[in-house]
């Protein structure tokens, strides 16, 4: 099943929202409606928002094909909806791109996005897999932060992808899922992505993951990317630069997977990305909050970057 499609002249995708409780798919006629789910995380992940970007442009044409004011409103409105990763904006530009030729070339353009996402996916589950076995031999303990399965993108996944190779091939250590507060895309979706794998996991506390890492119950970390910059900084959920630390403290390599459609090298360091701040209600009700939906995490606290082309071993001088 596909996380987000377009279906009979809408989008259809999985809302995250409701899980693990209940899988229900959610069918996104207009602009607004599609907003609505990305400012809500119903739809989450950078692959999968540039998914949502080439279609919500494709609904756009839709809705305002005759009104060149609309359209290009209905368009900032898809191409702005979060700023962290990289993925919506470019594959909401992408689509717009098409915009001139009609609404059939930009849901072609669209569909495209998906089928690349999708080939990606199958191309990091490969390329990722070899590079936990090369660096930490049979059977590695991992751990994981975020969601980064095939919920986070359309099918498959980019971290979680590699996670469910190395479970394919029979070469897959204890797993440990960090919860990712305060929306648990860990401890809600992973938890349940690695169960409808089989794949035998537990969950930890965002602040175990260093712990757990010095005391040699973790051989490696690795997970996704919102967004990786020129240098190589690598701007993800917040928690992943502390399991970064962690990684270089404890000696272990910090692998990050991501398509080449979340490399955006016009941003040449972390310092240069927006990150999205959400709501503190999020965190706690009835205190302030402060709540950073993202992270950066220093180049020279990644080991190695796996996208669906190439492994770039920062830890060796390679460059983005
Ligand atoms: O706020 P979210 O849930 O959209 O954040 C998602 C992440 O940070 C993922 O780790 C990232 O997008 C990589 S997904 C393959």
């Amino acid at each position: 099943m596909r996380t987000i499609d377009w279906v009979d002249g809408a989008i259809e995708l999985i809302d995250q929202t409701k899980l693990p409780g209940r899988l229900e798919v959610r069918r996104i006629g207009t602009v607004e409606e599609l907003v609505d789910a990305i400012h809500s995380l119903a739809v989450r992940g950078a692959p999968a928002l540039g998914v949502a970007g080439g279609y919500g442009v494709a609904l756009a044409a839709k809705q305002h094909g005759g009104d060149a004011d609309a359209l290009a409103a209905a368009v900032r409105l898809v191409t702005t909806a979060r700023p962290t990763a990289v993925n919506l904006a470019r594959g909401a530009r992408r689509a717009a791109a098409r915009l001139p030729q009609g609404f059939d070339a930009v849901l072609a353009e669209a569909d495209a996005l998906r089928d690349e996402e999708i080939a990606a996916s199958a191309a990091m589950a490969t390329r990722g897999a070899d590079l936990l076995t090369e660096l930490c031999g049979a059977a590695p303990k991992v751990l994981t932060h975020c969601n980064t399965g095939a919920l986070a993108a359309v099918v498959g996944g980019t971290a979680l992808g590699v996670v469910a190779e190395l479970h394919r091939r029979g070469g897959l250590g204890p797993v440990i899922a960090s919860e990712t507060r305060p929306l648990l895309q860990g401890a809600r979706l992973t938890a349940w992505e690695l169960d409808q794998l089989g794949i035998d996991f537990r969950v930890a506390v965002d602040g175990a993951g260093p712990f757990l890492m010095a005391r040699g119950q973790v051989d490696v970390v690795v997970l996704g990317a919102d967004r990786i910059c020129g240098n190589g900084d690598t701007v993800n959920k917040v928690g992943t630069y502390a399991h970064a630390l962690g990684a270089r403290r404890a000696g272990i390599p910090f692998v990050v997977v991501a398509p080449e459609s979340t490399v955006d090298v016009d941003t040449p360091t972390g310092a240069d990305v927006e990150i999205e701040d959400r709501d503190g209600a999020e965190v706690i009700t009835g205190v302030p909050a402060v709540n950073p939906a993202f992270d950066v995490t220093p180049c020279d606290l990644v080991t190695a970057i796996v996208t669906d082309r190439r492994v770039i071993r920062l830890d060796r001088g390679e460059r983005v």
